[in-house]
């Protein structure tokens, strides 16, 4: 497979999406294509493949891994958001699809990329956003030179469920006074500040939940994962399949909840239940999420906390 990203739980990820030639599917997180390619070979001939990304490097990668995909299926790549998954997807005049693939996160590329400063690993710039073509969103130095104290106590607490949330973000603000944070290392050092004491061996990174917490906010990664689900369930013509991957628990906490509002469920709330609700236009097919395999966990470490959703449109 290739450097760029291997793709997660491929088999069950096609199965999910009950793919057969002539089918329209949306892949909104296209990365380095791997999904992409096994889907447009699916569904050769005759099929529709609309691919997604806000990376710009992720669109030229695929471009290259989908160049040689059957002539008889009709490939669309686009750089957009996929929080306009509904209207990007419209304006390609096809009609309802019969498939929708969200790989979330990022992809081993973005990761290992030591500009883009998604990992403590790399030195490099702390910029953490996914479209770098995009001059309206604040980079993660924007964010930790500037928000207050409180803001970044609560990013760290509620998007990484850091428990030193507070320290570390009094580490950052007493830091910034004379220098502000301009690199991955800036960041890892003020995290390591507040430690107290070395990492003991098997514990995860001490900047781990922090880096994860920032490219959430970045990203606004939750707003628009919620908008994107909606969008999908509209576009899905009936019988067609919404297929979901989600990497942490916040991320699966909203697959599950806009799932069940769609279908009709009651959303887990601790309010009392609101409103009637509106005309169920999902079927969950997966009653718990699909973990991937002990053996793809091994060969792939960065699929081990994969958790896989389906439902059908009605
Ligand atoms: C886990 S990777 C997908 C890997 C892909 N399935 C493959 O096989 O190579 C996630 C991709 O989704 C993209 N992405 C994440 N959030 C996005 C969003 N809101 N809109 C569009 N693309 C997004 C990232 O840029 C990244 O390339």
């Amino acid at each position: 497979m290739s450097a760029y990203h291997t793709p997660v739980m491929l088999a069950e990820c096609l199965d999910a999406l009950n793919l057969a030639p002539g089918r329209r599917v949306v892949d909104a997180t296209l990365g380095g294509g791997g999904h992409s390619r096994a889907i447009a070979e699916r569904i050769a001939p005759g099929g529709v493949l609309i691919a997604l990304d806000q990376d710009a490097d992720a669109i030229a990668e695929a471009t290259r891994t989908l160049a040689d995909v059957p002539e008889t299926v009709d490939v669309r790549l686009r750089q957009v958001n996929f929080a306009a998954i509904a209207n990007a997807v419209a304006a390609e005049g096809i009609g309802g699809v019969d498939g929708v693939l969200l790989d979330l996160g990022v992809s081993s590329h973005q990761l290992d990329t030591a500009g883009r400063g998604f990992a403590f690993r790399y030195v490099g710039a702390l910029d953490m956003r996914m479209d770098q073509n995009d001059t309206e969103t604040r980079t993660a130095a924007d964010l930790v030179n500037t928000l207050p104290e409180a803001e970044l106590a609560r990013i760290f607490f509620e998007y990484g469920e850091e428990s030193r949330s507070r320290p570390i973000a009094a580490e950052i603000v007493r830091r910034r006074r004379t220098k502000l944070l301009a690199t991955t290392e800036d960041l890892v050092d003020a995290v390591r500040a507040t430690m107290p004491s070395r990492t003991r061996a098997g514990e995860i990174h001490p900047a781990t939940k922090v880096f994860q917490a920032l490219r959430i906010a970045v990203n606004r990664e939750l707003d628009v994962l919620e908008t994107a689900l909606r969008g999908a369930a509209l576009i899905l013509a009936p019988g067609g399949r919404l297929v979901v991957m989600s990497y942490h628990s916040l991320e699966d906490r909203i697959v599950k909840n806009v799932f069940a509002e769609l279908s009709g469920k009651r959303v887990e709330t601790d309010l009392p239940d609101p409103t009637p609700r509106p005309e169920p236009i999902l079927t969950v097919l997966t009653k718990k999420p699909i973990a991937p395999t002990d053996e793809e966990t091994r060969k792939n470490p960065r699929a081990r906390s994969a958790k896989l959703r389906i439902a059908e449109r009605r």
